[in-house]
């Protein structure tokens, strides 16, 4: 469907190149973003938001016209509210610790988390005595609602944060981010989205989503790697404690007193990335003239073709519902006997197949089962090909005879 697409990829170009499927880890990138990042070091290798001559002017202009064009791309009400961090990582640390928390105030998180939206509310828990709680999903890993709204109404008034991501990277599954949030709203809570799997895939609209804050990963959605964002509802942002103070994040200090700056600047200490914010403003352009519901439906199709080849093998199987319309471009497999890793060096080496082996940083999920094994997580984007997913699957079930 996007087989015109595969010639803006350099790493797809040439004679035989390798099948990569890991792009819930990192997507490959056009040769705009790469251009876009080799002209600011070669033509404008200057900083932005400070200095006030020719390099620094057109950073700080390209810096601005990225902003918008992300706050559009997701609907914020103005660019201010859009936050260059350097990883979704970064997004969801700036949240958890730049709120303010009192013992007892109750967090909720799926039992699907990415270490990233995990990590920084047991951080918490440790240090700030916050009561941090998980609802577990169905048997089949899809959003229980219920259990839900049932975990909000017995948390009452403590119930202060719901942190879900809304695509998870485990299984590919989506959670309804818009009822839940309606519900946690409903009990008094603010709704913080880990969007790193979902912005790559699906139209965001944050506002109609009615959610107070989203983190995602612009190297999951072809641009430069160390580059993510943070959107907050400005009235949030602009209470919110910055956890990079420095440079750019206040108007004015004194030896006994500052000004804090107004968001996004309070929360960008220091001279950024802007080789990758530069290579961020191409990605947007590219990925925002890409019809997003037609990628869908196309991992959707690829993801129909691995699991139909891979779910009766015996000894292994696919993680999450059987329905691979429910599993975006996500088939990650479970193995009776066999180290998802041997089999992920095995598939690179013998077939030039890349895919992501281990726990994939959703640790929680794999030892809450007593699974030590991990997982093989194949993921497929725009510019993969039938082939090449018929060629890991096939390639796969070689392998798990071989092996099992
Ligand atoms: C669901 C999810 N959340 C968070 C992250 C962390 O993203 P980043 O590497 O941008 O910090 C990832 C990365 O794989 C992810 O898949």
């Amino acid at each position: 469907m996007f087989a015109d697409k595969r010639e803006d990829f350099p790493t797809l170009c040439g004679d035989n190149p390798p099948a990569y499927l890991d792009n819930a880890c990192m997507t490959l990138r056009p040769k705009t973003v790469i251009e876009a990042i080799r002209s600011y070091y070669e033509e404008t290798p200057g900083c932005g938001g400070r200095s006030v001559h020719r390099y620094a002017t057109e950073v700080s202009r390209k810096m601005s016209n990225c902003r918008t064009k992300i706050g559009k791309m997701f609907n914020a009400r103005e660019s201010g509210e859009m936050i260059f961090t350097k990883n979704a990582t970064h997004s969801l640390n700036q949240v958890a610790k730049g709120l303010s928390w009192e013992k007892g105030d109750i967090v909720l998180t799926s039992d699907r988390e990415h270490n990233s939206n995990l990590v920084p509310w047991l951080q918490l828990e440790q240090e700030k005595g916050i009561d941090h709680r998980v609802v577990h999903s169905m048997p089949d890993n899809s959003f229980d609602l219920e259990a839900f709204e049932t975990a909000c109404a017995e948390a009452g008034s403590k119930l202060k944060m719901v942190s879900l991501s809304h695509v998870g990277n485990l299984d590919g599954v989506a959670i309804p981010v818009k009822e839940a949030a309606k519900i946690a709203k409903d009990h008094g809570a603010m709704v913080c989205i880990d969007g790193a799997q979902s912005t790559p895939h699906m139209k965001v609209d944050v506002q109609d989503l009615g959610i107070d804050f989203m983190a995602f990963s612009i190297h999951k959605m072809m641009g430069p790697s160390g580059m993510g964002g943070l959107w907050g509802r400005m009235e949030l942002l602009e209470n919110m404690r910055s956890i990079t103070s420095g440079g750019s994040t206040v108007d004015t200090s004194h030896y006994d007193s500052l000004t804090w700056s107004k968001p996004p600047s309070r929360f960008e200490g220091g001279l950024g990335n802007y080789a990758g914010i530069l290579g961020t403003n191409a990605a947007i352009d590219y990925i925002s003239q890409i019809d997003l519901d037609a990628v869908h439906e196309h991992e959707v199709s690829l993801n129909r073709v691995m699991s139909s080849i891979l779910k009766d093998v015996d000894g292994m199987r696919i993680i999450g519902p059987e329905d691979p319309a429910k599993r975006g471009g996500i088939c990650s497999i479970l193995f009776d006997t066999i180290d998802s890793h041997d089999i992920a060096i095995l598939l690179d080496e013998a077939a030039d197949v890349m895919v992501r082996s281990g726990m994939h940083c959703v640790h929680s999920w794999f030892n809450g089962k007593g699974l030590d094994r991990g997982s093989l997580r194949a993921s497929a984007y725009l510019y993969n090909t039938e082939d090449e997913v018929r060629l890991f699957a096939e390639t796969l079930v070689e392998a798990v005879e071989a092996l099992g």
